[in-house]
Order: structure tokens, then C-alpha cells, then sequence
């Protein structure tokens, strides 16, 4: 017998108990739901509205039910259709006729709701807590590569030297963004929509504020319909998640570049790569490859989440159902390839000599040699143009800028003097950007700095 088998009068057919089930993915919602019922009874008990042993018997009895649940010693069933029911089956199994007051004033409605939303907190403290371990680790990497001159890339060629400490902080920025990003959409999950009912709210004398305060949320939802089908939580989630996958996608495609036999910038830990069945000398990126691969995936429950939403009608449709496997893959995947990125990036070995003899080729200092000129009193526009004729000789003669004599240099301009060389020096090009967000190190220390004091009051 269904617990809303009263109006029925033929069994709901096999196929259909199979469809529409959602016990074998929602089943992970079992504490908070349990959380949530145990407010609800307490606060049903102290309004009134059932009798207080009823409520301490439910409460109990839901406890009992959580430890069983986490000793493995419940076998959910397909029959009692999501996790809602299942639960308030076993209640009912264990503490008899009390068990059957639980769901007064409630509806699975708002009960999913309140499920999946403190569900939602929990996964985005939980990214946060992944994402502050890698921030962690990106600054204590960059604070040891203050001057370690790599170059700096557009177009996937080489533009200007930079350092390692530099390019490592770009990331940390994009990450702290992930985390206020992630800190922002809590807010507006942190709404508790008990007492919405199946749409339009109940008639008892429901306390929502001390349900809110019971389980920790900081304000009640303020519409009942709303509060039963708005799942823009979910779909706000899924976007901070995605674009947190976007950037460690980024990260991962330079690691891969990096690692290549062309670059040598990095060596991955054997720990964190993978052989060739075929061919013996391979040592893979896998690990980097996947994350990227992954970061389509989660884009993906991001669509399917607004596809999902976007037709349907206020209020509750059995179609939100559809938000869960799209949501715990996306909080799943993120969790998972931010730990195993962490892992991959802790143990990288940075190959600082190839990394400097890279920004040594492809003229990195061009910007800063028509800087010179400039600083000798010849306007930017015309300083260019001599700069881009030297390139064109070097290119010619196969040197490097600072690889030219003295005459050389004034065989171009006569504003050439002996201090070019060390204006074009890789070093003193990364030392003089101490404009703030600059490469010079002392910049970048000062970011490191600011960094640390804002990751260390979170
Ligand atoms: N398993 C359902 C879901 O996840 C719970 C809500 C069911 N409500 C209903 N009216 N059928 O959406």
C-alpha cells in the first residue's frame, strides 16, 4: 500500500514504480531530510499542533533511523518512491502511530525543497573548503618563484617575460573569485521553505522561524509557490561549479602544454600521470586531460538543469525531480577534480631553466627595448617602428636583442646608449613592471600578501 494509496484502486503499474522512483539517487538526501523532519516535529510538538511525547517519539525515532541508515542496515525500496517516503515508512514501521503525525503541515514538496537546499549549503561548503586547500597551495608555490622569468603569451605566442609567481597568481585570482562566487549564492540558498505546503502554505499555526532557526538557515522564504518550485538555486550552483571547471580546465590546458616535450616547463609526478600500452616512453598527462574533459560534463548539467526548468508552470511538476542527478554530478565532479588537481599540482617540478631560456627566444623584451627609446625622448609610435626593423634584423641574423653590439643598436637609432643592455636584460624588463598587479616580484609579493591575509579570514 502507497502512503497516498487512499484514492487509488488499482496497484501503480511496475513499470511506472520503476519510472518515476528516485530513491536510487535521492537516497543521499537521508540526513537532511532526517534533519529536517526532526525541526519540523519539534516545532509541531511545541506549537501544539501534535502532542509533545509524539513529537519526542518521532524525533527518536528518526535518530534511530539516521544511525541504521549509517551502519549500512537499511535497504531503501523502490516501491516507497524517493527518500521522503521511505524514511516516514520506516518511522512509521518503528514507533508506530506517532510516526503517521510527522507529515502534518507539510507537504514532500516543501520537504524536497528544504532537502535539497540544505543539501546545496553543505556541497558549497564543501567546494569552498577543496577550493581554499588549492589557493593554499598556488600561494605557497608562488612565493618561491618570485623571479623565476618565464614567458608570457597572447595568441599562444611568446609577448613579454613574466614570472612563474606571476602566472601562478592570475589563477589564485580566478579561484578567489570561485569562492566569493560559491559565498554569494549561498546566500540566497540559506531560505528555508517549510511551512509553503504543496503551494499554497497550510492552515496550522506553523512556527517557520524556529524551523529556520533549528536547522541554521537565515530567513524563510517569503512565497509559497516560489518556495516549492524555484530550483534557481540549484541552476545558480551549477554555474558557479561551472565556471569553477572552466578555470581549472584552463589551468589543466597549460599543464598539458607545459608538460609536452616542445615546452618542458613542467614534469608531472609519476603519481599523477599515466604509460602507454603501446608505446614505452610515454608518461601522460591524464590527469589534467580528464579534468578538462570533465569540465563539459558539469557544463552540461548546467544545461540540462535550465532546460529542465525553463517550460514549466508554477508550481510543484514532477519534472524538478530531474534537478538531482544533474546537480550531485556537477557538486560530485567539481569536489573530485579540484582534490585530484590539487594532488597534481602540489607534486608538479617546475623546469625553471627551460621556463628562463623560453623567454629568452621569441624577442620578449621587444616592448620594453621601444620602451628605452621612449625613455631617450623618441615618441611610442616611432620607437616601434625602429624596435620592429632590429627584430626583423635579429630575425635575420638569427640573435636575440640583447645578442647585438653597441654599433648595431646605433646603426638604428643613435639614442642607443651602453645602459640598453641592461634595459633589455629578461630580469630588469619583470623588475621594472612594479606597477601593482605587475610581474616585478615586489608586486607580486605584495599580492601574495594581500592574498594570504584575505584566504587566512575566511
Ligand atoms: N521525489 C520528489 C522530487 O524529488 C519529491 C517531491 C514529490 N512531490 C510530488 N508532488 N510528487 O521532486
Amino acid at each position: 500500500m502507497k502512503l497516498w494509496g487512499g484514492r487509488f484502486q488499482k496497484q501503480t503499474d511496475a513499470m511506472v514504480d520503476d519510472f518515476h522512483s528516485s530513491i536510487s539517487f535521492d537516497w543521499r538526501l537521508y540526513r537532511q531530510d532526517i534533519a529536517g523532519s526532526i525541526a519540523h516535529a519539534t516545532m509541531l510538538g511545541e506549537q501544539g499542533i501534535i502532542p509533545q511525547e509524539d513529537a519526542q517519539a518521532i524525533c527518536q525515532g528518526l535518530k534511530g533511523i539516521l544511525s541504521d541508515i549509517e551502519a549500512g542496515k537499511v535497504d531503501f525500496e523502490i516501491d516507497a518512491e524517493d527518500i521522503h517516503m521511505n524514511i516516514e515508512k520506516l518511522l512509521t514501521e518503528r514507533i508506530g502511530q506517532a510516526g503517521k503525525r510527522l507529515h502534518t503541515g507539510r507537504s514532500r514538496n516543501d520537504q524536497v525543497a528544504l532537502d535539497m537546499r540544505m543539501y546545496c549549503k553543505d556541497s558549497i561548503r564543501q567546494a569552498v573548503f577543496e577550493l581554499k586547500k588549492l589557493c593554499q597551495c598556488i600561494l605557497d608555490t608562488a612565493a618561491q618563484h618570485l623571479e623565476t622569468i618565464m614567458p608570457g603569451y597572447t595568441h599562444l605566442q611568446k609577448a613579454q617575460p613574466i614570472t612563474l609567481g606571476h602566472h601562478l597568481m592570475a589563477y589564485f585570482e580566478m579561484f578567489k573569485r570561485d569562492i566569493t562566487r560559491l559565498q554569494d549564492c549561498y546566500d540566497r540558498v540559506d531560505v528555508m521553505p517549510l511551512g509553503a505546503g504543496a503551494l499554497a502554505g497550510t492552515t496550522y499555526d506553523l512556527n517557520r522561524e524556529r524551523v529556520a532557526q533549528l536547522l541554521g538557515f537565515s530567513a524563510i522564504t517569503a512565497n509559497s509557490l516560489d518556495a516549492v518550485s524555484d530550483r534557481d538555486f540549484c541552476i545558480e550552483f551549477a554555474s558557479c561549479v561551472s565556471i569553477g571547471m572552466m578555470h581549472l580546465s584552463r589551468f589543466c590546458e597549460e599543464l598539458v602544454l607545459w608538460s609536452s616535450n616542445e615546452f618542458q616547463f613542467v614534469e608531472m609526478d609519476d603519481g599523477f600521470s599515466t604509460g602507454s600500452s603501446i608505446m614505452p616512453q610515454k608518461k601522460n598527462p591524464d590527469v589534467a586531460e580528464l579534468i578538462r574533459g570533465k569540465s563539459g560534463r558539469v557544463f552540461g548539467d548546467l544545461m540540462a538543469l535550465l532546460t529542465a526548468m525553463k517550460g514549466i508552470p508554477l508550481a510543484y511538476n514532477k519534472d524538478m525531480q530531474e534537478d538531482k542527478e544533474n546537480f550531485f554530478d556537477a557538486r560530485d565532479t567539481y569536489i573530485k577534480c579540484l582534490q585530484v588537481f590539487c594532488g597534481m599540482f602540489s607534486t608538479l617540478r617546475f623546469n625553471t631553466d627551460r621556463m628562463h631560456a623560453g623567454a629568452g627566444g621569441g624577442f620578449t623584451n621587444a616592448t620594453d627595448a621601444a620602451d628605452y627609446l621612449v625613455k631617450k625622448g623618441l615618441p611610442f609610435r616611432e620607437a616601434h617602428e625602429v624596435i620592429g626593423k632590429i627584430v626583423f634584423y635579429c630575425i635575420e641574423k638569427g640573435r636575440a636583442i640583447s645578442e647585438l653590439t653597441l654599433e648595431e643598436f646605433r646603426s638604428f637609432s643613435p639614442l642607443f646608449g651602453e645602459d640598453v643592455f641592461e634595459a633589455v636584460s629578461l630580469l630588469t624588463c619583470v623588475r621594472e613592471r612594479k606597477v601593482s598587479g605587475g610581474p616585478a616580484p615586489q608586486s607580486v609579493k605584495a599580492h601574495i600578501d594581500a592574498a594570504r591575509a584575505w584566504l587566512d579570514s575566511l
